[in-house]
């Protein structure tokens, strides 16, 4: 299938996509997993599970539990790290043809910019996302996302180590989105996504137990898509660099109104986890969109909300 210029999209950093739909990190493992399930080289972009400078085992298990219209995870960011990402995932994903933004955490400044000078030199990295909904360590564990001044270090910090555009992902549990928006965009960060999941609690009464081991979880899917889409909405007013929306889209109808409220490329999550090829229906579907409008191209829809 050739490439359809109507679906081009900029995310920053002079960055382009051949369409705006991504999978989210931690929804879609390095790629591979879901090679049966749909065409990856149709993905807008793959963004990986968030690495860090060493292999993590994440927390014990049970770490998910279904929620009404939802999930809540604690998977406790384990992964490979950075040395066996790109040694065993990297030539796989490398060979795809479709941008690979390799998602990134840290529990202080140091290991992210360390995580960002290791990337810049791995071949075949599209861009980098910024995981900022993980605990300072040396600040008594208050996330970085949370502190609009950290938020501002962690991103020049970054952006000092490496010449990969830089997305910083921002964490819903604040209470004004546009502060750490606004830290992102004056630290030098290239685009925003938003949002990661929101902090919840799942109960057996009969038990009196904590559904997760650890007790506190993650929400995610159709459960957040108001609070995500409100919050997009606040971000692309409050910003100029481009935004990427995310939370609760399961369809073509969820990612082209993330558009409308003001982003320019979605990633989907959760929707993976209950039919894999979702991503590749929702390409399909804005396709179709673009057709019926007789638009150019989608970014003409991004940021149209009527509000007058
Ligand atoms: C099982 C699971 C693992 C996740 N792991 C990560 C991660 O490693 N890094 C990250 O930035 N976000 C992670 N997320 C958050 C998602 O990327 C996404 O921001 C969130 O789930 C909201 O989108 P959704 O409702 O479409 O799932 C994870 C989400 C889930 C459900």
């Amino acid at each position: 299938m050739g490439i359809d210029n109507s679906l081009k999209v900029d995310i920053g950093g002079g960055l382009q996509l051949k369409n705006p739909i991504m999978t989210a990190s931690g929804t879609f493992g390095y790629g591979s997993e879901f090679a049966d399930y749909l065409d990856l080289q149709r993905l807008g972009g793959i963004v990986v599970k968030g690495i860090s400078l060493q292999p993590r085992p994440g927390n014990p298990p049970p770490r998910i539990v279904e929620t009404s219209c939802g999930m809540l995870n604690a998977i406790g960011l384990e992964n490979v790290g950075v040395e066996n990402f790109s040694s065993a995932k990297m030539p796989f994903l490398r060979k795809i043809g479709t941008p690979v933004i390799v998602n990134i955490l840290g529990d202080s400044i140091e290991e992210y910019s360390e995580l960002a000078e290791k990337l810049n030199v791995i071949e075949g990295i599209s861009a980098i996302e910024v995981n900022i909904s993980c605990p300072n360590v040396k600040k008594g564990g208050v996330a970085f996302g949370t502190d609009p001044v950290m938020v501002k270090k962690v991103t020049e910090s970054v952006k000092a180590r490496t010449s990969l555009p830089v997305i910083i992902k921002l964490s819903p549990n604040v209470t004004d989105i546009t502060a750490t928006a606004r830290a992102a965009e004056d630290g030098g960060a290239d685009t925003i996504s938003l949002i990661n999941t929101l902090m919840g609690i799942a109960i057996d009464h009969r038990t009196r137990r904590p559904k997760l081991a650890n007790i506190i979880g993650g929400l995610s899917g159709p459960a957040i898509k108001p609070v995500a889409l409100r919050m997009v909405w606040q971000v692309a007013n409050a910003v100029k660099i481009p935004v990427i929306g995310i939370g609760g889209i399961m369809s073509t109808e969820d990612a082209l109104e993330f558009m409308v409220a003001g982003a320019s490329a979605v990633q989907v999550g959760t929707a993976n986890l209950v039919d894999p090829d979702t991503a590749e229906r929702i390409i399909d579907g804005i396709g179709d969109f673009v057709e019926e409008l007789g638009c150019q191209s989608i970014q003409e829809i991004v940021g149209t909300l009527r509000t007058d």
